[in-house]
């Protein structure tokens, strides 16, 4: 669909969508792409959606009017929890290059060649960086990407494969963030942060209107989605506005829930102290590595979706989420990323504390592969080996059954 216009996040400010556009000028908030969804009320519908292709492009309608760069991302399955009845597994880790980053690159690639764009540059906690590579190489765009040195080896290595320049750096996500920032308009590299440009979040919105379509557009009354930078979830809430606008579904919105790792938890903390705006955490740490964001440029924007859902926020510890891994494998034959995996350990909390029951329909978002950290996983695993089997006494035998 035609662009109306872009729109300042803080301010309202409207910008033009003729030209590359990162942030707002005047104060730097996140930009949202804004359509006349009103005027094709009548034309969009979603009966239509019906025998359109299986990728995040059915839904092109709702998306900038380009030619996509694809490589089949999106329309990941919804399935039906074995163990939870009303649960659903999101599974974002069969998207091109093992997760949901897929979803955002091909957006903001597919505009950047609209725009005639040539060097792309990105900091990334690892995940992004393979997607904006994949998509870079099938555009025939260069890709300059700052990741931590320590990311999982698949991610250093896809990079490599896909022919983006790489540089490992001795720190954060955060420090990668400030390497970029510091050297692209001196290199005429155009800057695909996260949130500082507006088509990650046109491309991860498409998880929003899947929720829908999959759910036969009966919204859950929750999603629980692992949260670093807050795309996936900024994403989602934008396409439900959207959905309500076209008609498509109604004022009905799921608890919105953040999960983020102990080792790194600055959304946890802002919402338990009421805040509308995250500190910097200090000494992020784990295994989790697309969770290990200290601050996320787009924090009010989470924390008030988070307000808005009557959602919250919950924190999971390594240990939790590597046992979350093994069950999730062993039951439901979901081999998640860490941070996926992360979402079971909040459901299991919410349900405890009796946030939410049986009956209520929830849908926990496996935003990647765990095929892309088998090093990472290993190292856990040393760290804190998984419990021996437990044993169970059975009429005096004693033993692991
Ligand atoms: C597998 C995975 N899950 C979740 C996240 C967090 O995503 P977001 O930054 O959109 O909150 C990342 C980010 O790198 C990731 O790679
Ligand atoms: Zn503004």
């Amino acid at each position: 669909m035609r662009i109306s216009y872009l729109e300042c996040t803080r301010c309202g400010e409207h910008l033009s969508a003729d030209r590359p556009q990162n942030i707002c000028p005047k104060d730097g908030g996140v930009l949202y792409v804004r359509y006349d969804l009103a005027s094709r009320k009548e034309k969009l519908r979603r009966e239509d959606l019906s025998g359109r292709g299986a990728s995040m492009w059915r839904y092109a309608g709702v998306l900038p009017d380009a030619r996509p760069v694809t490589l089949g991302e999106g329309f990941t399955p919804m399935l039906p929890s074995r163990e939870y009845p009303n649960v659903y597994i999101k599974d974002e880790g069969l998207n091109p290059t093992g997760s949901f980053k897929a979803r955002g690159m091909s957006a903001a690639v597919t505009m950047a060649r609209q725009y005639g764009l040539k060097k792309l540059t990105a900091p990334s906690a690892g995940n992004a960086g393979g997607a904006l590579a994949a998509y870079a190489a099938a555009a025939d765009i260069e890709a300059y990407i700052f990741m931590p040195k320590d990311v999982p080896m698949a991610n250093r290595m896809e990079c490599d494969y896909y022919g983006a320049h790489v540089t490992l750096v001795d720190g954060l996500i955060s420090d990668c963030g400030r390497m970029v920032a510091e050297r692209k308009d001196k290199e005429g590299w155009f800057d695909v942060s996260t949130l500082k440009e507006p088509f990650r979040v046109e491309g991860k919105k498409t998880m929003g209107y899947e929720v829908a379509e999959q759910l036969g557009w009966n919204l859950p009354q929750g999603i629980i989605y692992p949260t670093g930078g807050g795309v996936g979830m900024i994403g989602m809430w934008k396409a439900f506005d959207e959905m309500e606008e076209l008609g498509w579904i109604g004022r009905e919105r799921p608890k919105m829930i953040t999960v983020q790792a102990a080792g790194c938890a600055p959304i946890v903390s802002a919402l338990e102290a009421g805040k509308s705006t995250s500190e910097m955490w200090v000494g992020a740490q784990t295994f989790a590595a697309g969770l290990r964001v200290p601050k996320a440029y787009g924090d009010y924007l989470i924390l008030d979706i988070l307000k808005k859902s009557r959602g919250t926020a919950v924190e999971a510890s390594d240990e939790e989420i590597l046992a979350a891994m093994r069950h999730w494998a062993s039951m439901e034959g979901v081999f998640a990323a860490p941070e996926g995996a992360a979402s079971l350990v909040a459901y299991r909390k919410l349900r405890t504390s009796g946030f939410f029951r049986a009956d209520d329909k929830v849908v926990l978002f496996n935003t990647g592969s765990a095929y892309k950290y088998l090093d990472m996983i290993e190292a856990q695993e040393k760290k804190a080996p998984p419990e021996p089997p437990r044993t169970r006494s059975i009429g005096g035998i004693i033993g692991p059954f």
